[in-house]
């Protein structure tokens, strides 16, 4: 027998079956039944506190949707298209199950309000969930650094030599940008954490109820307070993806970076072995699939971002239909890029760098050159004149094949009379490593600190959100 429509009063003709696969989002907005329940016993306690329902029916809406929760829980519970979405399926099985009462659940509230309040909610633990990848990853970056701790390798601008930090002062440069993401998730929540519950269809309703007290029995901070905005804002949905965009972006620059460390020119990292795949041909070979998937994803994640825009952009107030199409880009969004976290996080911890590798890097380049043009204005050299000095050195240096600490104090002489023994406490990596002062910088110490700092911080972060 086909499904009787919740709806189906006004239509003289059973939906087409095409239509039925065509409209449905059950398939993909199932996964918002813990939420649809959660707000469907909040809408149940205030229908009764308001007296629009007896006590003793919300009693039996409240047991009948904790018994679908159980169900769904323990896959007895059977998604039906026909039925179209998450809403329906569950108000349709409440009412199977206990009959006259389940029939009053929908009082007061519309499928508008509702999806908007289940992506409201499985949004705002989707952040908390994305925060902690966040958090456990930043663990890992801090745990590696500090079993290097005086390692150092070439920084790099324009991906040529430029001057040598520590491997640590590296880790802990994403460590700064993942902590940026956390407060933009932060941020996002502040404004999403208003109930659009009571709203109805767009325009509220002519029944006595209290919206304010279901916002506050589902833990929202207050209510949305215009009917029209409360149904038609998808804004948290962008926000959240912007969100999700600016993770990946930072994932894709640290996976990248890591494709080019573990070529054969580079050989800055290694990668253990259960972290890479082979080739098929290439018996050879091993390869940072892991890294690249990540690097390709985030494009597939900045498209649902301009998707959430696209399908917004047209809309008039209030709901449309076209929103269904919301959670998709949502989900993958979402999925995708924590199931990126975690994947690194793993990969970070299972990979080493080649301490000789680095170093010997450092030796080409001239990355020392800018300590000895600092050298020169400690010296009393204004800075351009220094900066020219030390560049005709590098020349000289080039020319006859050597490094600046090779040099005699003669040569640079001949370029400097500013130039005196002290110079080679400046030179080479080790020394231009000891010698940065500024704060931020590279400076051993500063970074130790750091360190500890992070370990510090991260080490108390609660679960869930630091409010
Ligand atoms: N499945 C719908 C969605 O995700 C739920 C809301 C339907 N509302 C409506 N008036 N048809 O947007």
């Amino acid at each position: 027998m086909k499904q009787k429509k919740l709806w189906g009063g006004r239509f003289t003709k059973q939906t087409a079956p095409s239509v039925e696969s065509f409209t449905e989002s059950i398939s993909f907005d199932w996964r918002l039944y813990q939420y649809d329940i959660e707000g469907s016993i909040a809408h149940a306690t205030m229908l009764a506190k308001c007296k629009l329902i007896t006590e003793k029916e919300k009693r039996a809406i409240v047991k009948g949707l904790n018994e679908i929760l159980s169900d769904i829980l323990n896959d007895k519970f059977e998604f039906k298209k026909s039925l179209e979405d998450i809403h329906m399926n569950i108000e349709s099985a409440l009412i199977e199950r206990i009959g006259e009462p389940g029939k009053k659940l929908h009082t007061a509230r519309s499928r508008n309000d509702q999806v908007a309040l289940d992506l409201r909610l499985w949004t705002r633990g989707n952040i908390q969930q994305t925060r902690k990848l966040l958090t456990a990853l930043q663990k890992e970056l801090v745990k590696k650094g500090k079993q290097y701790p005086g390692l150092i390798m070439p920084g790099f601008t324009h991906l040529q030599h430029a001057q040598p930090v520590l491997v640590s002062h590296y880790l802990l440069a994403y460590v700064e940008m993942f902590e940026r993401d956390k407060t933009r998730l932060e941020d996002c929540y502040i404004r999403l954490d208003t109930s659009p519950l009571g709203a109805c269809a767009l325009a509220g309703t002519t029944l006595q109820t209290d919206s304010l007290f279901t916002a506050k029995l589902l833990g929202f901070r207050g209510v949305c307070e215009n009917s029209m905005d409360a149904v038609s804002d998808r804004d948290f949905c962008i926000e959240y993806s912007f969100c999700l965009s600016m993770i990946i972006l930072h994932l894709s620059r640290l996976c990248e970076e890591w494709i080019i460390w573990c070529n054969d020119e580079f050989q800055f990292i290694e990668i253990r072995d259960d972290y890479c795949t082979g080739s098929s041909i290439m018996p050879q070979k091993k390869n940072p699939d892991v890294l690249e998937l990540i690097r390709g994803k985030s494009g597939r994640i900045f498209g649902y971002l301009n998707s959430l825009f696209t399908l917004l952009k047209g809309l008039p107030l209030t709901y449309n239909r076209d929103m269904q199409e919301d959670k998709l880009a949502l989900f993958h969004a979402a999925d995708t890029v924590q199931a990126s976290l975690s994947i690194l996080a793993e990969l970070v911890a299972n990979t080493s760098f080649h301490e000789e590798r680095m170093l010997a890097a450092c030796q080409k380049g001239f990355i020392d050159a800018t300590a000895l043009a600092e050298y020169l204005v400690k010296k009393g050299l204004p800075f351009r004149k220094a900066h020219e000095i030390v560049g005709k050195i590098v020349r000289e240096c080039i020319r006859v094949h050597c490094s600046l600490t090779d040099l005699r104090l003669e040569s640079f002489r001949a370029f400097s009379s500013a130039i005196e023994d002290d110079v080679y406490k400046v030179l080479g990596v080790e020394n231009c490593i000891k010698n940065y002062k500024s704060r931020g910088s590279t400076a051993p110490g500063l970074v130790r600190k750091r360190i500890s700092y992070w370990e510090n911080k991260l080490g108390k972060e609660r679960k869930g959100m630091n409010r």
